[in-house]
């Protein structure tokens, strides 16, 4: 691994999260499966040898449960799903280089290499822990088969994760009321032997490591409490048969028990290597063990933000475990919600892939959607009326507007690109800006800025060709005009294609490029157009109003049958990620200016910010407001970056009674919104103490 600027001499290994073997792929998996395709085909623009590799996640107390539903085996039950998402993918222009699965020999043989090294590395010991127990069913309940309370922050949790509360992942003993999934009985917590990783073997190295990573700020902030507070061990066995066999003396079982197998999350990435070892092998394309164990390589993950704590604190700890290396960056998406809430597969709260394909929409359109409508980190809920704007305004108008005009006028006069006129300096300079820009977006993960930038170019040529109106001149006249547009159009179809492939592919063929455009680079976008070709075509068809108004029609429909389902929680498939953005509704009650003056609101300098021992989330800042520093407790613990907040303007609400937290006095208020906490600040340089109106 380097720090290096992108391209670099090693190859990237691009991963994305493995997609549970157990439902339909939705928007929200897309989200991750089509930014992470489209950053590989990014990095490989800029040059970088990118490799893009995962798998589907086969084990795991969500299939065995499901599985056992419909009475099927768990082996049967998983490859089936694998296999739709194999077929699926491609659907979509996600092109993985190496597609496997966790039950494959690969995996299931590396894996027990990584259990094997630990334990000569001494970071395995066994414990004796409660584990919860149906005594109707006669069975232990690992992970998915029990329910109860986070003991966290008391919301409802079910077995390994705190999915509808604060996200954690729970140990085996954790969950507080412990209720059976199978019986519905309350379950027995009984002392059981497990395995453990020792996790504070890895503080310190833990520690380094996320000041190197990079990728997205919730990826480098949100571990930074775990990381720093005590490490719990990770139990790495479970009770259940559906698994892979913990590498016990002579090929047995731990604990004598042919039930034991290793925890999902110890196999599932694993798979990352496997695929990238499974890849190797194929195509000795790389070097898989130069990548994964001598750090000659960029190992990037995308993932959803749901599972930052398994591949900053987890994955990192059982790579230095096993004496791998460490990857560069985790890049780590918002959710994709749908009317403010999580998408639930067992409600039918989704907008399915294959959905949206039956709906006769292009998957390019999904794809620029997915990797623009938001910033990365940011939530995004699902609209047709969002989705039907972009394709709109940015797509149709800017790109595919430009792109037949300028192609139309070329071909009618000049039968392609005029081949007696130069580029002119303003095009030239606004191309090699536009790149610049691009490289630099890419080296900090932002695929959001980089597909916007290249539709900022697509704008600034609709604007430079109504400018010079070629159609007003005459040939002679018109030549430059045209020639600097097909450059134009040339460098908009290279800068797009990780979003659009097959769009731009379409676009590379009509202005007569040869090969496709996955195969130009970003230095391509000033090399001079192909002489000649035919008439265009036009590109994006518009999604009128009705069509939204049907879509959403139906959209509505399903979200009221979801709804009507929604206190029916006994159902243990129920896989609802509640981490809803839902917007509060706006208030009723309107007030008058001087209520408003009531608050005394003052611009703030932080000046220094610590943790809060003991609590959670909060945050004890001293804030400068002109007059005095005033010391303030804030929410944002988990949420910032404590050590990089000095210095940052805030907005405090200077007249707020005073409170006491954790023992800690709060003199004031911070402003910040919504449930990330995103601190309010000024945008010049308004002084400490400066009033806010
Ligand atoms: N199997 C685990 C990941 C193991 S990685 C070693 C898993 N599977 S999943 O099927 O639940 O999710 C697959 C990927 O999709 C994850 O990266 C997850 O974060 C992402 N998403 C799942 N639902 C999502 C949304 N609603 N929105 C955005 N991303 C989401 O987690
Ligand atoms: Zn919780």
């Amino acid at each position: 691994m380097t720090d290096e600027d992108y391209p670099t001499d090693d190859p990237a290994v691009v991963t994305a999260g493995l997609p549970y073997a157990n439902g339909d792929l939705h928007v929200g998996h897309l989200r991750s499966y089509v930014n992470a395709d489209a950053l590989t085909r990014g990095l490989r623009k800029l040059g970088q040898h990118a490799i893009y590799v995962s798998g589907s996640d086969m084990h795991g107390t969500p299939i065995a449960v499901n599985a056992a539903e419909e009475g099927v085996d768990p082996e049967e039950f998983a490859l089936r799903h694998h296999e739709q998402y194999e077929a699926t993918f491609p659907k979509f222009n996600v092109d993985f280089d190496q597609y496997g699965h966790t039950h494959e020999e690969t995996n299931t043989e590396l894996t027990k290499e990584f259990v094997r090294a630990w334990e000569a590395n001494d970071h395995v010991h066994e414990k004796e822990i409660d584990v919860a127990y149906d005594p109707d069913a006669d069975q232990w309940l690992p992970d998915r088969y029990v329910e109860g309370t986070c003991p966290y922050c008391g919301e409802h949790a079910r077995g390994d994760e705190c999915d509808e509360g604060c996200q954690r992942h729970l140990e085996p003993g954790e969950i507080e009321d412990p209720v059976s999934t199978l019986t519905g009985n309350p379950a027995e917590y009984r002392r059981r032997e497990h395995k453990f990783l020792r996790l504070s073997d890895f503080q310190d190295h833990l520690k380094g490591f996320i000041e190197r990573l990079e990728g997205t700020s919730n990826a480098q902030n949100q571990p930074r409490e775990w990381i720093e507070g005590e490490l719990q061990d990770l139990c790495i066995t479970r009770d259940m048969d559906w698994g892979i066999d913990y590498p016990g003396e002579s090929g047995e079982a731990a604990n004598g028990s042919e039930d034991l197998v290793l925890y999902v999350w110890v196999d599932a990435p694993i798979e990352y290597v496997s695929t990238t070892k499974q890849y190797s092998e194929r195509t000795g394309d790389l070097d898989w063990e130069s990548v994964w164990k001598d750090g000659d390589g960029e190992i990037i993950h995308v993932i959803g933000r749901d599972i930052i704590q398994h591949h900053t604190v987890y994955w990192p700890s059982m790579l230095e475990g096993a004496d791998y290396t460490e990857p560069r960056a985790v890049c780590a998406t918002g959710f994709v919600n749908i009317d403010g809430k999580g998408l639930s597969t067992s409600k039918n709260r989704a907008i399915w892939a294959e959905e949206y394909l039956d709906e006769g929409f292009h998957p390019d359109l999904l794809r620029y959607y997915l990797a623009t409508a938001s910033g990365f980190e940011r939530d995004v809920n699902f609209s047709w009326d969002q989705f039907a704007q972009r394709v709109n305004t940015e797509l149709a108008d800017a790109v595919g507007n430009f792109a037949y005009r300028a192609l139309l006028f070329a071909n009618r006069n000049f039968g392609g690109t005029p081949q007696d006129a130069e580029l002119s300096d303003e095009v030239e300079t606004e191309i090699a800006q536009a790149m610049d820009d691009y490289e630099d977006a890419l080296n900090d993960y932002d695929l959001r800025t980089a597909g916007e930038r290249a539709v900022a170019l697509a704008r600034f040529g609709n604007e430079y060709i109504q400018r010079n109106e070629p159609w007003k001149l005459d040939d002679e006249a018109a030549a430059p005009v045209i020639r600097d547009c097909v450059q134009l159009v040339k460098a908009v179809a290279v800068l797009l294609q990780p979003f659009l492939p097959e769009k731009t592919d379409d676009l590379w063929s009509q202005i007569g490029e040869d090969g496709n455009a996955a195969d130009a680079t970003v230095a391509d976008c000033l090399q001079a157009p192909a002489a000649e070709f035919g008439e265009p075509e036009e590109l994006f068809e518009k999604v009128e109003d009705e069509r939204v108004a049907e879509l959403d029609e139906k959209l509505e429909a399903k979200i009221e049958a979801a709804s009507s389902e929604a206190d029916d929680d006994g159902d243990v498939t129920d896989d609802e990620d509640d981490a809803s953005t839902e917007l509060e509704p706006l208030a009723d009650d309107r007030i008058s200016f001087e209520d408003f003056q009531d608050l005394d609101l003052r611009v703030g300098e932080v000046v220094s910010a610590e943790g809060i021992e003991g609590a959670d989330d909060l945050a004890r800042l001293e804030v400068d407001i002109g007059h005095e520093v005033r010391q303030v407790v804030a929410g944002i613990k988990q949420l910032h970056d404590l050590d990089a907040l000095p210095g940052t303007k805030v907005v405090v609400v200077a007249n707020m009674e005073q409170s006491e937290l954790f023992g800690v006095e709060s003199n004031g208020m911070v402003l910040a919104a919504g449930d990330d906490a995103d601190l309010l600040t000024t945008h010049e340089d308004s002084e400490p103490g400066t009033k806010v109106l």
